[in-house]
């Protein structure tokens, strides 16, 4: 069942049986140009709850003005058939009409966690990721929702919110899809020349170097000698942060941390991050 609109969800979810038989529904959101990346949420999701739904919407909020938002890869017929053939039940595809009034005021802060880090380069970006996930829980009124660790800190910032606003839903984090060499999958691989692509492959090569390491300092000292060691590869950030608050960790840290990384590969920007146990 494909929905445009909240009255297209409500009649979806009636017909499902959804809220009258007390079935469950998780949504996984994307943007689009769904990957096995997706596809794993996807079948994470089919295995916590009755009923699947799966939002497409590329959301202006969360582009900067130099960003990708008007090329970003748009294949809604592939990703119709990749949702049936994971057996979805609910694709919600809004218009960014339909989404955003054009005199609308309110949004979410994420707060200082949504100026650090990936924040630090995309200004505003966290804000818009967190208004329109709530809103989509708004819409869909999910039981859980799925969303991969691949965006560890978009995953840390939603967390946030619905500690902090008391949101009803169920946050799952998904482990990270890759390519058989290592790459990350993402829907702005696609972007890559063939040469692009081997260079991004450093970026988790640097980060599978540095989970080697014993200490915090060692961890970062070592993936950063890969990254300085490929001149086509212009680094944003590699940080060793808390997975829920995204601060940096000293020496004395203990338990779980992420090795974050962002770097620029030709003109494609692109994020990778591996969970160390110290
Ligand atoms: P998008 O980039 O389409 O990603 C949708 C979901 O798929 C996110 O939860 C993301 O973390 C997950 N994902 C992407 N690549 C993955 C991979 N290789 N392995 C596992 N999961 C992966 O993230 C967004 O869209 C948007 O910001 C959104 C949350 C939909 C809000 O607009």
């Amino acid at each position: 069942i494909v929905a445009g609109d909240r009255a297209g969800l409500v009649k979806a979810k009636h017909s499902l049986g959804i809220a009258a038989s007390g079935a469950t529904l998780a949504l996984v959101p994307t943007m689009g140009a769904l990957h096995e990346g997706h596809r794993s949420l996807i079948r994470l999701a089919r295995e916590q709850a009755d009923h699947v739904a799966v939002s497409i919407f590329v959301n202006p909020l969360q582009f900067g003005p130099n960003e990708d938002f008007t090329r970003y890869p748009r294949t809604f017929d592939a990703d119709l058939e990749t949702c049936a053939d994971e057996g979805v039940s609910i694709v919600f595809a809004p218009s960014a009409d339909d989404m955003y009034a054009s005199d609308r005021q309110v949004s979410v802060s994420s707060g200082r966690m949504g100026t650090i880090v990936e924040g630090a380069f995309r200004p505003g970006h966290f804000d818009g990721v967190l208004t329109v996930v709530l809103k989509l829980f708004n819409l869909v009124q999910p039981d859980i929702a799925v969303f991969g660790r691949k965006d560890a800190q978009q995953l840390a910032v939603i967390r946030r919110m619905v500690a902090d606003l008391d949101v009803p839903v169920s946050v799952v984090g998904a482990p990270t899809v890759r390519e058989a060499d290592g790459l990350a999958l993402s829907s702005r691989n696609r972007y890559l020349s063939p040469h692009e692509r081997h260079t991004a492959l450093t970026l988790s090569r640097a980060l599978f170097t540095g989970a080697r390491g014993r200490t915090p300092a060692e961890i970062v000292t070592e993936a950063r000698a890969v990254l300085d060691a490929e001149p086509e590869v212009a680094l944003d950030y590699l940080v060793l942060v808390d997975p829920a608050t995204f601060t940096e960790v000293g020496d004395d840290h203990r338990g779980e941390a992420v090795l974050a990384v962002a770097a620029r590969v030709g003109a494609t920007r692109l994020i990778d991050n591996v969970a160390i146990t110290l």
